[in-house]
């Protein structure tokens, strides 16, 4: 039987603050195999962190359970706190220690003897490139370097299993892939990794399965690929000089599935269309079909989180 790094049943969230009650997390059920890197991505107040503070210890469940590292939550809360790493959404540093100290703080509660201290937190550092900020109070880090630090920090006693909750929340370009780096890097060292996110692109580069989750539930759970499938093929919209063409022309390309004549331009759905534009063009210009611009569109995430929700992630910001 394979081991399973997390299993979650029908766990569920309420938080009654005075008369209102919300349901942060609604009856969620999944697993997470081992050396997975399991993404949840969500717009703001879908119940990411809630469900994250839960499988770390830091929240009681209203009611349901769950497996992480083969320990029960509720019964083996200690055991469950040694087989993992957190990384926070909010930086959980001390302020008024350095780089260093704030790792060797953290070595200590776990317990890390001082040689395997100091040289575990070498090579974290060396890993999340602070080695020469090491010394310097976390006070004058910036933002990006506090990240990096948490992410060190979040690893540094081997854990079996590292939540990240936005890892790369607010970060540049640049932090944000030294960041992702580090993620497959942990992931190659056989690391189980959960993260949550609000970035499309993250989940989709960095994670095995998605579970994309909304108002409290998980509504959809699959790889980045077969999500994007569910979606559909890839769009090509041709802008003509002359919309007024008879567009059939184009079913003599067996690879089109189907043509649509939209505001002028004509679409055609096609799978793998970086390979077809060339045939397309070779067309068009055997019909004296004049084409003035030409645009792919690939399905991605966000097109899955408006096709399962009806509204965009960004509508769903303001909701
Ligand atoms: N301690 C609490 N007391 C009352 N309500 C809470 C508490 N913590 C979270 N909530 C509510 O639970 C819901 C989910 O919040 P949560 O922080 O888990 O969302 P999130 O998906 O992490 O959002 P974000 O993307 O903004 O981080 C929200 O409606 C929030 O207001
Ligand atoms: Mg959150």
């Amino acid at each position: 039987m394979r081991a399973r790094a997390i299993e979650v049943e029908n766990l569920t969230k309420r938080f009654n603050s005075g008369t209102a009650a919300v349901t942060a997390v609604d009856h969620i059920s999944f697993s997470v195999d081992r050396g997975e890197i399991f993404g949840i991505l969500g717009p703001n107040g879908a119940g990411k962190t809630t469900l994250i503070k839960i499988l770390t210890t830091l929240l009681k469940p209203t009611s349901g359970m769950a497996r992480v590292a083969g320990f029960d939550l509720t019964m083996e809360r200690d055991e469950v706190r040694e087989h993992i790493g957190i990384v926070f959404q909010e930086p959980a540093l001390d302020w008024r220690l350095t780089g260093r100290e704030n790792l060797d703080f953290h070595a200590r509660m776990y317990g890390m003897k001082r040689g395997e201290r100091n040289k575990r937190i070498e090579e974290v550092l060396k890993l999340v490139e602070l080695e020469d900020k090491a010394d310097l109070l976390v006070d004058k880090y910036s933002g990006g370097m506090k990240r990096r630090l948490e992410l060190a920090r979040g690893f540094l006693h081997h854990p079996e299993i590292l939540f990240l909750d936005e890892p790369t929340l607010g970060l540049d370009t640049h932090t944000r892939r030294a960041i992702w780096n580090y993620i497959k890097e942990l992931r190659r060292e056989g690391v189980t990794m959960v993260l949550t996110t609000h970035y499309m692109e993250e989940a989709d580069y960095l994670c095995d399965r998605v579970g994309i989750m909304d108002h409290g539930k998980i509504i959809v759970l699959d790889s980045p690929r077969n999500l994007k499938d569910l979606i559909g093929s890839d769009l090509v919209s041709l802008e003509l000089s002359n919309p007024d063409v008879n567009i059939e022309a184009f079913r003599k390309l067996d690879f089109v599935r189907d043509i649509k004549l939209y505001h002028g331009y004509v679409i055609l759905k096609m799978e793998r269309a970086e390979l077809r534009i060339p045939a397309i063009m070779e067309l068009a210009a055997e019909e004296g079909l004049e084409i003035r611009a030409v645009n792919l569109r690939k399905p991605s995430l966000e097109d899955v989180f408006l096709y399962f929700t009806g509204r965009g992630m960004g509508d769903a910001l303001s909701t």
